[in-house]
C-alpha cells in the first residue's frame, strides 16, 4: 500500500457552504466564551489508562482552581467509575457554588435514567445528550432515516425533561449535540435541534445548550465558521439558546476552528487542557484562552502557574505535553537561533515595565504564566551570542563588549558541540572563568606597584613564569600604557571596556581587553577585581596569555 497517485479517486473535497453574506471574517473576538472542560469525559475516554477516582478528583480540583465554571465530569451511565465519581462530588460537597457539573448520556431511556440517578442531590447540573446525525452514520452505522434520527433525539429530550421534573431541587440545564454536526446537512442539523428545543421549551432566562461538534475535523476552519454562522441564523429561539463549539483536531486546526466559530457567533467552547481528547484531541482550552489573553482580553482563567497545571494534567493523563506546545512546551520560550536571541535580549532591555509587550519572537511575557526569564534562553550548539550574553548579564552582571560576544560564543559553541548538550548559565560562566580568568600561563600576575605623577604612570609588575619570578617595568600615560610598555612582547590594544559588577562595598570591576601580539590575531582577555587597575591588568594578562597560547598552538 502506498499513497495514491490520484487521491480524488478515494477522497472528496468538502463542499463550500453557501453563505455569500457571511459576516464572521470581519469580526474580532471581544467576548470571553463560557468555557467547559471535557477533560474528565472526552479527554478521559481517550486515555490508554482512564483516570481512577483519585486522579479525577485531582484534575477536577485543578479545573476549579483554574476557574473553569462548567466541567463535564463523566459518562456515568457508561462507567461505574464515572458514576461513583459524580456521586462523590455531590455527596462530599466538592462542587463550588459557582461551578456546574455536566454529564454525558446516550439518547436511550435506560441510560438517561441511570444518568439522573447519578445526579441526585446536585444543586445544579447540565445533562448532555447526543445522537449522530450525519448521513454516513444514518446510512452506515444506524440504518436510520432522518425521521428516525429526529425521533431518537426528541424521545430522549422528553425523557430528560420528565426526569428533571422529578428532581426539582436541582437547577437543570439541558444540552443537545447533533454528533458529527460538521458532516450533517445544515438544514437537517437545524431541524433536529429545533425539534429538541420544541420539547425543552428553553427561555432566555433558562437557555438550552446546542453543542455543535466537529466530531471529526473534515474541512478548513472557515467552513466550520460558515456552518456556525449559518446555524445561528436559522435556529429558532436563538435568544434562548447557547451555541457551543466542540472541535476536534484531526486536521490540526481545532484551535483555529473554535476561534473562527466564536467570530461566527458562538457563546461557549468545550475542550480539554493542552488538547487531550479522542485521536488528535479536542480543542486546547489553554491555547484558546492564552490566545485571547495575548490580544488583551482576560480569558477569566488563571494560568499564572501554567507549569503546575501542566504537571497535574500530565500525571493524570499520563501523556506528556509536547515540548513545542503553544505557551507551555519546554522549548517555546526559548530561542535557539542567534539572531532571535539577539532580538529578544534587545527587546527585554528596552521593555518598559508598564508598557505594551513588544519583545520580538515572544508573543507572551513568560512571567505572566509563571515561566521565568532564566528559562527563556537556553544555549546549545545552534545558539548565537545573544543568549550567552543575556545569561551572563542577567545571572552574573557581566556585560561582554560586542566583539567579545562573538569571540566567546565561538568558545561556547565548541564546548556545546563537544558536550552535545545545552549549557546552563552556570556552565557558561565557568567556561568564561576557565578560558579567560584562569588564563595565567605562561605569565601569572602576582602583584603590581604603581606610581603616578601628573599624567605619567610608572608600573612595576611581579610576574611568575614557569616557577621564576620576574619584574617588568614600564612608563606610560596611564597604568595600562605603562604596563604595555613593560611587556617583553610587542602588543597592540584593539579594544578596552570596563564596568562595575554589583554596587556598594561588594562592587567589583570587570575589565575587557582585546589585543594583538606581534601582529597576530586579536583576542580578548578578562579581569575581575575589587580594584579597577588590577582588573585591567588581569584582563591584559589574560589576553596576552591566550594570544601566546594560541600562537604556540598554531606554530605546533
Ligand atoms: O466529539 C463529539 O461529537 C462528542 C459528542 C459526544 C459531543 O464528544
Ligand atoms: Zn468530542
Amino acid at each position: 500500500m502506498s499513497m495514491l497517485k490520484d487521491p480524488s479517486s478515494k477522497y472528496r473535497a468538502f463542499p463550500a457552504i453557501d453563505l455569500p453574506d457571511r459576516t464572521w471574517p470581519s469580526k474580532t473576538i471581544t467576548e470571553v466564551p463560557i468555557w467547559c472542560s471535557s477533560d474528565l469525559r472526552d479527554g478521559n475516554q481517550s486515555l490508554i489508562e482512564p483516570m481512577d477516582a483519585e486522579k479525577k478528583m485531582r484534575f477536577f480540583k485543578t479545573l476549579v482552581q483554574v476557574g473553569i465554571k462548567q466541567i463535564e465530569v463523566g459518562f456515568p451511565s457508561a462507567s461505574q467509575t464515572d458514576f461513583d465519581f459524580v456521586r462523590r462530588l455531590i455527596e462530599e460537597g466538592h462542587i463550588p457554588e459557582d461551578t456546574t457539573i455536566q454529564v454525558l448520556t446516550q439518547a436511550r431511556e435506560d441510560l438517561i435514567t441511570r444518568t439522573f440517578e447519578s445526579l441526585k442531590g446536585a444543586k445544579r447540573a447540565i445533562v448532555h445528550v447526543y445522537n449522530a446525525t450525519a448521513p454516513s452514520f444514518r446510512r452506515i452505522v444506524f440504518n436510520q432515516d432522518k425521521a428516525g434520527v429526529i425521533g431518537i433525539a426528541v424521545n430522549a429530550a422528553r425523557i430528560i425533561k420528565d426526569l428533571a421534573a422529578q428532581q426539582p431541587s436541582t437547577e437543570w440545564t439541558f444540552q443537545y449535540s447533533p454528533e458529527i454536526f460538521t458532516s450533517t446537512e445544515l438544514e437537517f442539523a437545524v431541524e433536529v435541534c429545533d425539534a429538541v428545543l420544541d420539547v425543552w421549551q428553553p427561555t432566555p432566562a433558562n437557555k438550552a445548550i446546542l453543542n455543535l461538534p466537529a466530531t471529526v475535523e473534515v474541512a478548513t476552519p472557515n467552513v466550520y465558521a460558515d456552518q456556525i454562522e449559518w446555524f445561528g441564523r436559522h435556529i429558532s429561539r436563538r435568544d434562548s439558546v447557547l451555541i457551543s463549539l466542540h472541535t476536534h483536531n484531526d486536521r490540526g486546526t481545532g484551535v483555529a476552528a473554535s476561534e473562527l466559530g466564536l467570530m461566527a457567533g458562538a457563546d461557549r467552547v468545550e475542550g480539554c487542557l493542552f488538547g487531550n481528547g479522542e485521536r488528535t484531541g479536542n480543542v486546547d482550552l489553554v491555547n484558546l484562552a492564552l490566545n485571547l489573553y495575548t490580544q488583551g482580553i482576560h480569558p477569566g482563567l488563571d494560568f499564572s502557574d501554567i507549569d503546575n497545571v501542566r504537571k497535574v494534567v500530565e500525571e493524570c493523563n499520563q501523556i506528556p505535553v509536547h515540548p513545542r506546545h503553544p505557551y507551555v512546551g519546554d522549548l517555546v520560550h526559548t530561542a535557539f537561533s542567534g539572531s532571535h536571541q539577539d532580538a529578544i535580549r534587545k527587546g527585554f532591555s528596552q521593555q518598559d515595565a508598564n508598557g505594551i509587550w513588544e519583545v520580538p519572537y515572544l508573543p507572551i511575557d513568560p512571567a505572566d504564566i509563571g515561566r521565568s526569564y532564566e528559562a527563556v534562553i537556553r544555549v546549545n550548539s545552534q545558539s548565537g551570542k545573544g543568549g550567552i550574553t543575556y545569561l551572563l548579564e542577567q545571572e552574573y552582571g557581566i556585560c561582554l563588549p560586542r566583539r567579545m560576544q562573538i569571540e566567546f560564543s565561538q568558545v561556547v559553541q565548541k564546548e556545546t558541540d563537544r558536550l552535545g548538550l545545552e549549557m546552563s548559565a552556570e556552565q557558561i560562566h565557568s567556561l568564561l572563568d576557565s578560558e579567560y580568568l584562569q588564563a595565567t600561563a605562561p605569565y601569572a600576575l602576582k602583584g603590581h606597584r604603581l606610581q603616578e605623577e601628573n599624567s605619567t604612570s610608572a608600573v612595576d609588575v611581579e610576574v611568575i613564569s614557569k616557577g621564576d619570578t620576574q619584574h617588568w617595568r614600564g612608563i606610560g600615560k596611564g597604568p595600562l600604557e605603562a604596563l604595555v610598555a613593560g611587556l617583553p612582547v610587542d602588543v597592540e590594544i584593539m579594544d578596552y571596556a570596563e564596568h562595575a559588577i554589583g554596587a556598594g562595598t561588594n562592587a567589583k570591576a570587570a575589565a575587557y581587553i582585546e589585543l594583538r601580539v606581534d601582529g597576530g590575531r586579536s583576542l580578548y582577555g578578562v579581569g575581575i577585581d575589587e580594584n579597577l587597575t588590577t582588573a585591567s591588568f588581569r584582563a591584559l594578562f589574560s589576553a596576552l596569555n591566550r594570544s601566546l597560547k594560541q600562537a604556540e598552538a598554531q606554530a605546533a
